[in-house]
């Protein structure tokens, strides 16, 4: 039976269940003429496919993140209507940081040195120094670590703090750490929009979530306001568009991910499939080998992977740091 034969049959039904219906024209009117399929069609394809309940549970999350990731290009639409972002700014205690080991301008320490050591073959990668061809997306650094407590916050503020210090360009701080954010905390961050926000919201710009700070040429992104579905949301083309603009709309830019732990979430996973460069931090004496190889396991797609030992007392090569 067609559209049309069914409807002609329920407003029989109607009519014999003694509903008051409109005149016939407007009727009429309310068939689905070939016009009215066309729109209803092209409607469709931009109303989400199916109700909830018609999709299995994959489906749903997909769905439901698809519903909340902000379209890119309304999202320019309203962003180029804007005009100026409103970036922040926030003084670092640096004494309080240097009073807890980590690099500051205020002193030099062994630390720092160490530092010096670490970020090099990072930067070559990032910026083609001293000859070496710079590698995809090697500005982006992913810090992470197989396990949590290994050191990977403490280690990006520290490499974050050690280029933005030494180097000929601006540091961009991410705090990828989406479900455990330790940078407000950690350097006296307020509450404000991040790396979740934009991509989620359309109202808000990159330049909206920057925190710029009293150490020159480093800025910080905060995590932004906590999601049940962040992993996909890091996984989402939005990320990959983000990713791709901090990437390249500053080539001399390092931008540096604070990230969760590899075992412990899929979060650093996701992350680490969009990263030029990877810093694995990993404890010393505390991180059992096999944790080790299962981690890098599951980033074992990504080319460049550097390994660095961290709180070790003693190493015998004199240097915290190492290849894989
Ligand atoms: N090399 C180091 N020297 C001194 N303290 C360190 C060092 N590395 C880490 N720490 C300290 O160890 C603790 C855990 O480090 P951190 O928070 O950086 O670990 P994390 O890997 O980021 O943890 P999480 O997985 O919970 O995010 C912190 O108190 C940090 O200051
Ligand atoms: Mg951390």
């Amino acid at each position: 039976m067609s559209v049309i034969d069914q409807a002609a049959k329920r407003l029989q039904e109607l009519q014999r269940a003694g509903v008051d219906l409109p005149a016939r024209d407007d009727v009429t009117d309310a068939l689905p003429t070939p016009e009215a399929m066309v729109r209803a069609l092209e409607s469709r394809e931009t109303a989400p496919p199916h109700s909830p309940s018609d999709l299995s549970m994959p489906q749903r999350i997909e769905a439901e993140v698809a519903s909340q990731v902000k379209p890119t290009v309304r999202s320019r639409r309203r962003i180029a209507a804007r005009g100026t972002p409103t970036t922040r700014h926030v003084e670092l205690d640096l004494a309080a940081l240097t009073a807890r080991g980590f690099i500051s301008p205020e002193a030099p320490t062994q630390i720092a040195d160490e530092f010096r050591v670490i970020k090099r073959p990072l930067i070559r990668n990032a910026v083609g120094k001293s000859g070496a061809a710079p590698v995809k997306n090697g500005n982006l650094i992913m810090v992470t670590s197989a396990l949590p407590g290994e050191g990977k916050t403490f280690t990006s503020v520290n490499l974050a703090m050690s280029i933005a210090l030494e180097f000929d360009s601006t540091v961009l701080l991410v705090d990828g750490d989406v479900a455990h954010p330790q940078l407000p905390n950690l350097l006296g961050i307020p509450s404000s929009p991040g790396l979740l926000d934009l991509l989620t919201r359309d109202d808000i710009d990159v330049g909206d979530t920057l925190i710029k700070t009293n150490v020159e040429k480093l800025t910080i992104m905060p995590a932004g306001s906590r999601h049940r579905r962040a992993t996909e949301l890091l996984a989402s083309e939005q990320m990959v568009g983000l990713l791709q603009e901090l990437g390249a709309r500053y080539p001399d830019r390092i931008v540096i991910f604070d990230s969760p732990p590899l075992l412990a979430t899929t979060e650093a996973r996701v992350l680490a499939g969009h990263m030029g460069q990877i810093l694995m931090v990993v404890s010393a004496d505390s991180t059992a080998r096999s944790a080790v190889q299962a981690a890098l396991t599951t980033i074992e797609n990504c080319e460049i992977v550097l390994m660095m030992l961290n709180k070790a007392s003693k190493t015998e090569v004199g240097t915290y740091y190492g290849y894989y």
